[in-house]
């Protein structure tokens, strides 16, 4: 669905009514501390206020969006627009020219270019990369042996984003590089913007020197990336050549610092939540046994006891609806804004121009107004006859609209292949010392998971 597609909003906006003010807010700090204590919570509860609610965080008001139905409307209408805090620190720290944090023509214009590289139709020549990094990550584990479920999924994600998208042997090098700078990085940018104590990170604290060494060598990195495709004269087809082949609206190149903040564009949002999920699913694999075994008899009973291939992962049902599963109540992106450009309405209540919306995927598929025992992991609620019945919007992990993440189909395959892969060569049990409590961060992960990786 496009913007195109949106219902056109009521223009009478003197007609329509205030949102409600959230209840708990502080006198003088408004809804802020409770916001920063407990954002899942918080977020969570905001239905009870309402469809619509004002949050005031300090003296600033912020609008919240409650219902899966207005949360697809804020999506598709083109009255907002990506714009607010969280874009303004990722800008300032990963470049202001990459399609992430775009609007308008030059936004349109930069889809056109990397849509191509994550249609349907492209991802079987990824097959290869993914299910040989899926097999990999399975040969890196001695049964018995306890994994660091972090830097593992962070390196697997990355280099599977790396090798498939920006192709070539010198990838596998880098991504290693990647993958530590891109961990680093996104651990100081989340503390950058929830404690905005701009000076104090300009300090020599070993925390702030790792950030800027990360953060200095991922752009460094990228620069490394650009340089050696142009200078090898190889134009294959991927995502790096139809980058550096773009045109801007005149027809003329597009800059070397719109190409550098494309790739970061695109590389960083593609570790990061991928990263996340496989950490949830590796979770999830050692919290229900009983799926795991699932999974296994799954993948076995499809491949008839051979390695499993790209070519199975449509038929491994239950397998994708553990991944679904997995990402509706961890979704690896919780938090979404977006800033009203012209005075408007989002469910007959009025949003001015200028205002920030937010709205919670973690919250909507975690939402006992739209799914049957709500917080119980059952990756059977995703077979076509109970699917049905879930509301309009209560599942869009990927969001909706004009910004919907070009990576779904991308994203979905190497997270079923990988469940798969993993889940056919073991079983996973928590090990002493492992913590699997929520880290709220840019992205939603566990805060240490450390498994033992047992053979069946
Ligand atoms: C945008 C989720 C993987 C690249 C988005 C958005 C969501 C999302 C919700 C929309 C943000 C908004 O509406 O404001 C996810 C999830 C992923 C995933 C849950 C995996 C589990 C990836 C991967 C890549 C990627 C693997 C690239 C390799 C992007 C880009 C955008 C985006 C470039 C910006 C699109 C635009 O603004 O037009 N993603 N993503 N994502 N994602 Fe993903």
């Amino acid at each position: 669905m496009t913007v195109e597609s949106a219902q056109p909003l009521t223009p009478e906006t003197s007609e329509l009514r205030e949102p409600p003010l959230a209840g708990g807010a502080v006198p003088g700090l408004g809804h802020g501390l409770k916001l920063v204590r407990d954002p899942l919570a918080f977020m969570s509860r905001l239905r009870e206020h309402g469809d619509v609610v004002r949050l005031k965080l300090g003296p600033k008001t912020v609008y919240a969006v409650t219902t899966p139905a207005l949360t697809g409307a804020l999506a598709l209408s083109p009255d907002f627009k990506i714009d607010g805090p969280l874009w303004e620190s990722l800008e300032g720290l990963l470049g202001k020219e990459g399609v992430a944090t775009a609007n308008g023509p030059r936004h349109r214009r930069q889809r056109r270019t990397i849509q191509p590289a994550f249609r349907l139709d492209a991802i079987p020549d990824y097959g290869p990369i993914m299910q040989e990094e899926a097999h990999a990550l399975t040969e890196r584990w001695r049964p018995g042996e306890t994994i660091d479920c972090t830097s593992e999924s962070f390196r697997v994600a990355v280099r599977i984003a790396a090798r498939c998208l920006l192709r070539g042997d010198y990838m596998d090098e880098r991504a290693e590089r990647l993958s530590v700078d891109l961990a680093s990085v996104f651990r100081g940018m989340y503390r950058r913007m929830v404690v905005p104590l701009g000076p104090l990170y300009r300090l020599p604290f070993p925390a702030n020197r790792e950030f800027n060494r990360a953060l200095a060598d991922l752009h460094l990195l990228v620069d490394e990336i650009v340089a050696e495709r142009r200078a090898s004269g190889q134009k294959p087809d991927d995502l790096l050549t139809a980058l550096l082949e773009a045109k801007d609206d005149n027809g003329d190149p597009i800059g070397e610092q719109e190409i550098h903040d494309q790739v970061v564009a695109i590389l960083t949002p593609g570790s990061e939540t991928v990263a996340s999920t496989i950490m949830w699913l590796l979770q999830v694999l050692a919290e229900h046994p009983e799926h795991a075994e699932k999974v296994r008899t799954e993948v076995e009973s499809v491949t008839g006891g051979r390695p499993v291939g790209f070519e199975h992962v449509r038929t491994l049902t239950h397998t994708n609806n553990v991944v679904v599963e997995a990402m509706r109540l961890r979704p690896a992106v919780w938090i979404l804004t977006r800033r009203a450009v012209t005075d408007t309405e989002l469910g007959g209540y009025r949003i001015p121009a200028g205002a920030d919306i937010v709205y919670s995927p973690y919250a909507i598929q975690r939402d006992a107004h739209s799914y049957d025992r709500h917080l119980d992991f059952d990756p059977d609620r995703w077979l076509p006859e109970r699917a049905k019945d879930v509301p309009k919007y209560a599942m869009s992990p990927f969001s909706v609209g004009n910004r919907k993440c070009p990576s779904d189909h991308f994203s979905m395959t190497q997270l079923s292949l990988i469940t798969a892969a993993i889940s056919a060569k073991y079983r996973f049990e928590q090990v002493s010392g492992s913590n699997d409590t929520t880290r709220v961060g840019i992205t939603l992960r566990p805060h240490d998971l450390r498994l033992r990786a047992m053979p069946w």
